[in-house]
């Protein structure tokens, strides 16, 4: 099979779920606005014609427009237009409804839009600038930003596009249906070589896919990558699994409803995450203190996908890793947690358990506004 993009075509070929009901509602708004500009233009040259000025005519007499009969037609000519661009309307949201619901199972990819390129990031670790690999007739999910201005990707083959903006997220998903490759576009003006930021977009069968895969990048997964970043740059030693640390516990927190210390609320989606790693003071949730440094700077755009991907990876009974256990070098949890030692084999401890406890109690104490939850 061919695997390069066709070059110009005057209509795109389909190849994703949305491509059949987004040419049904195109085709539609083509039929529509052809019969009525045929319509219109029918009537005007048909009335010019009858009623023109005929030698000898006169004035014409005025129409009573208090009629009954120009009620009625001027009733229809409301109503028939109204009905039909409601169905337009309808028509439109539910594929937009559809376009702006991924599936929760979608496999989820990575898209980076960078003046002039595009960088994409799968979860096993591979990597590919301007090319995207997917397997046919499975749903997918591109999880995308932007490095510096707006881009918007742009697949016209599954009838897809979504704008990539810098500091949040956005997503888009289609489901492939034909194996081949397809343009990509970005559909943004950004600069001088916005018409140059083109990719292609290859759609392989499932078998293809994994082969394609394996060969990949030889690291590991975006999951693992970000774990190790996570102990890198210290998270570990705040995010601690039982909750016990000085910030929030992250097992099973992505996805979910965050109080903060305002009283309001936040989901915990990539978008929160970014903030809360590069502007912590942004939002605090309810209970702890405002501790966290910001990581501005120590992060590039690429690990903070990672570290994204491996917080999702916590509590997913589905993640990489999730099974995985943060480290418990962690000083705190070594002196209060289920970690420490007993009060007889703590050093200088003559007496005992007895005045140990209230000891460690204090230092509980003094973390305690520190992780109510
Ligand atoms: Cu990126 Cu236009």
């Amino acid at each position: 099979m061919n695997m390069e993009p066709k070059s110009f075509q005057l209509f795109p070929e389909s190849a994703s779920n949305f491509a059949p009901s987004v040419d049904g509602l195109y085709l539609y708004m083509v039929l529509i606005s052809a019969f009525f500009s045929l319509l219109v233009a029918f009537l005007i040259i048909f009335f010019a014609v009858k009623y023109r000025n005929r030698p000898g005519a006169g004035v014409p007499k005025p129409i009573n427009d208090h009629s009954i009969g120009g009620m009625i037609l001027e009733i229809t000519w409301s109503v028939i237009p109204l009905g039909l661009s409601l169905v337009m309307f309808a028509w439109g949201a539910s594929i937009m409804f559809k376009e702006s619901r991924p599936p929760k199972d979608s496999l989820n990819i990575y898209v980076t839009g960078k003046r002039w390129m595009w960088k994409i990031q799968h979860l096993e670790g591979a990597r590919e600038i301007n090319e995207l690999h997917v397997p046919v007739n499975r749903d997918v999910r591109l999880t995308m930003t932007s490095e510096d201005v707006i881009h918007d990707f742009y697949v016209p083959a599954f009838r897809t596009k979504a704008d990539v903006l810098p500091g949040r997220f956005t997503t888009e998903w289609f489901r492939p249906t034909r194996i081949g490759a397809y343009h990509i576009f970005c559909a943004e003006y950004c600069g001088t070589k916005h018409s140059g930021m083109i990719g292609t977009v290859y759609v392989l069968s499932a078998e293809d896919y994994d082969k394609w895969l394996a060969q990949g990048s030889g690291e590991g997964s975006m999951a693992e990558e970000g774990e190790s970043l996570f102990r890198q740059l210290g998270c570990a030693n705040c995010h601690i699994k039982d909750g016990h640390g000085r910030a929030p516990n992250l097992y099973g927190a992505f996805g979910m409803k965050v109080d903060l210390a305002d009283g309001s609320s936040v989901r915990f989606d990539e978008s929160y995450t970014r903030e809360s790693i590069l502007y912590p003071q942004a939002k605090i949730v309810a209970g702890y203190d405002r501790i966290m440094p910001t990581f501005k700077g120590l992060i590039s755009d690429e690990g903070m996908l990672k570290l994204i991907e491996y917080i999702k990876s916590l509590g997913d009974p589905n993640g990489v890793i999730s099974e995985r256990n943060l480290p418990l070098e962690s000083p705190d949890l070594q002196k209060t947690g289920p970690m420490m030692p007993p009060a007889s084999e703590m050093p200088k401890a003559p007496a005992a358990a007895g005045k140990a406890a209230p000891a460690a109690g204090t230092a509980t104490g003094n973390q305690a506004t520190g992780r109510q939850q």
